[in-house]
């Protein structure tokens, strides 16, 4: 047990406390009759600590290296998943750092929310506690991706969040890297893999149909994780956004006018042609009905005064991404065209429509 805990880098006391508590449990024997840790006691040690060191609780732990369903390489995989987001969260914060650093050395003035945002936080465990607020299944977006999921019957929701737009007719897996976004899926809802898409802890071919839906945008590497889910399933359909046009800001009158800083948040996303090719995917566009139940970014462009609602943007990551100036900025111009009517003579003729098309489409492969 010393050489193993050396080993490990841990101590023997904390050896025997996963032995009592039944977590890892030497199972071979020495020649002289010691309880000693065979290769596979090993294995599962290693996968205990790695978890423990990306600071899951031993609960927590007990479950992840219990479930029979994973074997050492679905859990490789998922290990590494994690530790890219880490990575990536630490990548950001030095960013951060060196922003304020630069900031502060110009003599402006950093707002709190700008000093607790370059803690780095995990977007989604940052934002996530206010997501139910107004995100939920929209209906008419539901039944455009249940037609592309067909007659398929194991389901992987990859970026799965809360569960929206998950069936509930079909045998479902759900990933989701956010913690707070696992704990609030609901008490009945489909098993949730605490996982990254850009490494999924599956064998090749285990699932009939892949499906991501607004997620592509957040993940570290867009194309890495479509990559993914094709290995993972046989067919993939990603519900995302097209940039392609050079003037795609213009299209909806938030980004044209009052945000245009969003552009910029998603200047390193792939175009909509090559995440297609990566995956040989064809694309088809998704309206956005005029009363769309999810609260996603574009869902209100017939009911712009909704914007102003701080719940209303605290559900749409865009807000927290493009930094307060900007949003405080955004929110006081629309106001003021509301209140002018400026906003009703550019976009009046909207109001005549039911379905907007603002960029969101499915990749099907
Ligand atoms: C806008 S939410 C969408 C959730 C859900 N699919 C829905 O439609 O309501 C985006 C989700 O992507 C997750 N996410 C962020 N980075 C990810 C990654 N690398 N792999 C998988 N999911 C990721 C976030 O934690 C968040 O839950």
């Amino acid at each position: 047990m010393g050489r193993v805990a050396e080993l490990a880098g841990v101590s023997v006391r904390t050896l025997h406390h996963y032995d009592e508590i039944g977590l890892v449990c030497p199972s071979a024997r020495t020649t002289a009759g010691y309880r000693a840790y065979s290769a596979d006691d090993v294995e599962r040690l290693r996968e205990v600590l790695a978890y423990r060191r990306l600071g899951f609780g031993l609960r927590e732990v007990a479950q992840l290296v219990g479930d029979p369903s994973t074997d050492a390489v679905a859990h490789l995989r998922r290990l590494r998943g994690l530790l890219l987001e880490r990575r990536h969260r630490t990548d950001a914060m030095v960013t951060a750092i060196d922003r304020e650093l630069n900031a502060r050395a110009k003599g402006l003035k950093v707002t709190p929310q700008e000093q607790l945002e370059m803690l780095g936080a995990r977007l989604y465990d940052t934002i996530g506690g206010a997501y139910t607020a107004t995100r939920r299944t929209e209906p008419r977006i539901a039944a455009q991706i249940m037609d592309a999921l067909g007659d398929a019957q194991t389901v992987l929701n990859v970026g799965a969040g809360t569960g929206s737009y998950e069936p509930t007719d079909r045998d479902v897996t759900a990933v989701e890297p956010s913690a707070v976004m696992r704990g609030q899926r609901a008490p009945g809802a489909a098993p949730c893999v605490a996982a990254a898409a850009e490494s999924l802890p599956f064998e090749d071919h285990s699932f009939d149909v892949a499906m991501a839906v607004s997620t592509v945008h957040h993940w570290e590497d867009p194309i890495a994780g479509l990559r993914e889910m094709r290995r993972v399933a046989r067919r993939v359909v990603v519900l995302t956004f097209d940039t392609d046009e050079p003037e795609w800001q213009d299209r909806f009158w938030l980004t044209r006018d009052y945000l245009p800083e969003f552009a910029a948040v998603l200047a390193d996303f792939p175009s909509l042609a090559a995440m297609s090719e990566a995956i040989g995917a064809r694309a088809e566009p998704v309206p956005i009905p005029w009363d769309c139940a999810d609260g996603l970014f574009e869902a209100y462009w017939r009911r712009p005064s909704a914007y102003l609602q701080d719940h209303v943007r605290r559900a749409m990551s865009v807000w927290t991404r493009v930094g307060h100036q900007a949003e405080q900025r955004a929110v006081q111009t629309l106001t003021d065209d509301l209140d002018s009517g400026h906003w009703a003579e550019r976009n009046g003729h909207l109001t005549h429509l039911d379905t907007a098309d603002l960029g969101l489409c499915l990749l099907i492969a």
